[in-house]
C-alpha cells in the first residue's frame, strides 16, 4: 500500500505561547519560526492578531520572513479578528485563515449565550468572508469532542460548502480518550456529505495525558492534519507533541503507514530552542527530547545495548539530532575546532556571534577540564541571545554562609556607565537579586527560579532559569556559568533586559 502523507500543523507560536508565562517577543517568535522551517513543518500557526499589538506585530514579522511553510493566523468568527488576521499575514506568499467557534452545548449556552441556528449562520458567515480575503480557510468547531455529533457534522458540511479546506476537530479540554476520538474522526468522514473537499485535521489538549494518543487514534481513523507544538508546550498541560507523533510515525511505520516532511534530525535543536526562549524546561524523562529519553541505567539493558542496539533502543539519538554526549574540545583547542564542531551540531553564527562565542569557549575551558557538546550548546545559545543587553554584568562578589548575613557587591554595565550596589539578603540569590533591582530600578516579582547543571562533574556548568512577572508581564531568562551565583546573576538579568525591551 502507498504511503500516505500526514500535513504537520505547528501551534508552538499560537497555542504553546498560551502555555502560563511562556511569553515571547517577536523576535524569539521569528527566531523559532525560522527554526520550525529548518524543521520543515507545513504550516506554522504563528499567533492570534486581535490578541494583542505584539501578537499581530509577531506574525506580521514571521509572515514577511519565513518563507516555505503555510503561515497561518487566529482568528475568532467574526470580521474584526478576520481583517486582523488578513492584515497581520499580508506578506505571507501562503497566507492561511484559521477561524474559531464554540459549538458545544456547554460552550453555546455559558459562554456565547447563542442558539445553535445562529452559531450555524456566525461559522457560515465568517468562512465566506474570510474566504473573499483568502483562498487557504481552516475552521475550527471549538470543543469538538464534546459537541453533539449531529450539529458538528451539519456545521462541518456547511463551513466545507462556505469554502473551509481544512476543518480541524479540537479536543479543546483534552477530555477524549483514544477509541473514542478515533471513533469521533470516523464518524464525520461516514456522516459528512462533503467532507472529501476538506482535510480534516485534529487538535488535542494533553489534561488526562492523552494528546499524543488521541492523535495517533485519529491519524488510523484518516485524519489528515495533526495540530501539535513543540515539547508540548500549550495551555494548561499542554498540546499533543510534534516530537512524539513525528517519531511514532517513522518508528512505526509498518503500523501507521504515513510518512511527514519533518527532518527529524533538526528535532532536538528546535526543542532546545523552544524550552530556552519560553524559559520551560524539558523534563528528564520526556519521550524523545528529554534527558534521560537515550540513556540506559541497568546493566543489562546496557550490556544488550553493546551486543545489539536494538536490543533495548527503537529510535536512534542522532535521528532527532542528538549526537552522543561527548567530549570534544578543550583549553587547547583553536577557533577552527570550535567552529567546525559549531557546525557539526547544526549552529551558524555570525562573525560577530562567533568572537563573542569562541570567548566565552575560552573562559569555560579554563574552568571546566572537559568540554561537551552540551556545554557548547548552552553557552552558544547564550552568546547569541536575540535581546540587546541592556545591562551587563562587569563584577560580582558574593559573602555567604551558614552564621552570617549573605551580602552582595555587583556592578552592573549599560551602554557606557558602570552602576555599583550592595544588599544584603535572605540567601545570597537573593542578596544579588535586591541588588539588581536597585541598580536597574525594576521591581519585578519573580515567580520561578530553577537550576540543573548541563552535564555531569562536579565542574559542570550551572543553567539557571527564571520567570519574572512585572506590570502584567511574564518573561523568563537563563543564564549559564561554572559558578551558580553568577548563572543566577545572568539568568535575571535577562529578564530583567526583556522586561526593558
Ligand atoms: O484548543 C482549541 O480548541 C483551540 C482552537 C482555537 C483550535 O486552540
Ligand atoms: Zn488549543
Amino acid at each position: 500500500m502507498a504511503t500516505k502523507r500526514i500535513i504537520i500543523f505547528d501551534t508552538t507560536l499560537r497555542d504553546g505561547e498560551q502555555s502560563p508565562g511562556a511569553g515571547l517577543n517577536s523576535k524569539e517568535k521569528l527566531e523559532i519560526a525560522l527554526q520550525l522551517a529548518r524543521l520543515k513543518v507545513d504550516v506554522i500557526e504563528a499567533g492570534f492578531p486581535i490578541s494583542s499589538q505584539g501578537d499581530f506585530d509577531a506574525v506580521k514579522l514571521v509572515a514577511s520572513r519565513v518563507k516555505g511553510p503555510v503561515i497561518c493566523g487566529l482568528a475568532r468568527a467574526i470580521k474584526k479578528d478576520i481583517d486582523s488576521a488578513y492584515q497581520a499575514l499580508r506578506k505571507a506568499s501562503r497566507p492561511r485563515l484559521h477561524l474559531f467557534l464554540a459549538t458545544s452545548k456547554i460552550h453555546m449556552k455559558y459562554k456565547l449565550r447563542k442558539a445553535k441556528e445562529e452559531i450555524l449562520r456566525l461559522a457560515v458567515e465568517s468562512v465566506k468572508y474570510a474566504r473573499n480575503l483568502a483562498d487557504d480557510i481552516e475552521f475550527s468547531p471549538e470543543d469538538a469532542s464534546r459537541s453533539e455529533r449531529d450539529f458538528l457534522y451539519s456545521i462541518i458540511e456547511k463551513v466545507i460548502t462556505a469554502g473551509a479546506k481544512t476543518v480541524n476537530i479540537p479536543d479543546t479540554v483534552g477530555y477524549a480518550v483514544p477509541t473514542e476520538f478515533g471513533q469521533l474522526i470516523n464518524g464525520i468522514k461516514q456522516n459528512v456529505p462533503n467532507i472529501s473537499k476538506a482535510v480534516i485535521s485534529i487538535h488535542c489538549h494533553n489534561d488526562l495525558g492523552l494528546a499524543v494518543a488521541n492523535s495517533l487514534s485519529a491519524i488510523k481513523n484518516g485524519a489528515g492534519q495533526i495540530e501539535c507544538t513543540i515539547n508540548g508546550v500549550g495551555e494548561r498541560a499542554g498540546n499533543a507533541s510534534l516530537e512524539e507523533i513525528v517519531m511514532a510515525l517513522a518508528t512505526r511505520k509498518d503500523f501507521f503507514n504515513y510518512n511527514s516532511s519533518v527532518k527529524t534530525r533538526e528535532i532536538y535543536k528546535t526543542s532546545r530552542l523552544v524550552s530556552r526562549l519560553t524559559g520551560i524546561l524539558v523534563q528528564p524523562n520526556k519521550a524523545i527530547v528529554g534527558k534521560n529519553a537515550f540513556r540506559h541505567e541497568a546493566g543489562i539493558h546496557q550490556d544488550g545495548i553493546l551486543k545489539k542496539r536494538t536490543t533495548y533502543e527503537i529510535m536512534r539519538p542522532e535521528d532527532i539530532g542528538l549526537e552522543e554526549n561527548r567530549l570534544v574540545l578543550g583549553k587547547h583547542s583553536g577557533r577552527h575546532a570550535f567552529l567546525v564542531r559549531l557546525k557539526k551540531l547544526g549552529v551558524t553564527l555570525k562573525e560577530t556571534e562567533l568572537t563573542k562565542a569562541f570567548k566565552r569557549f575560552k573562559d569555560l575551558a579554563d574552568k571546566k577540564k572537559e568540554i561537551f557538546d552540551e556545554d557548547l550548546l548552552a553557552i552558544v545559545e547564550e552568546e547569541i541571545t536575540v535581546l540587546p543587553e541592556t545591562w551587563r554584568l562587569e563584577n560580582l562578589q558574593i559573602t555567604s554562609g551558614n552564621k552570617i548575613v549573605p551580602r552582595a557587591v555587583i556592578s552592573l554595565k549599560a551602554k557606557n556607565k558602570v552602576i555599583q550596589r550592595s544588599s544584603s539578603g535572605d540567601g545570597p540569590v537573593d542578596a544579588c537579586y535586591k541588588t539588581i533591582d536597585k541598580i536597574t530600578g525594576i521591581k519585578g516579582r519573580l515567580l520561578d527560579y530553577s537550576l540543573r547543571a548541563v552535564t555531569g562533574g562536579k565542574d559542570a556548568l550551572g543553567e539557571v532559569t527564571v520567570k519574572m512577572q512585572s506590570k502584567g508581564r511574564i518573561v523568563s531568562g537563563r543564564g549559564t556559568s561554572t559558578d551558580i551565583l553568577e548563572a543566577s546573576v545572568k539568568a535575571y538579568l535577562s529578564a530583567v533586559n526583556k522586561l526593558i525591551n
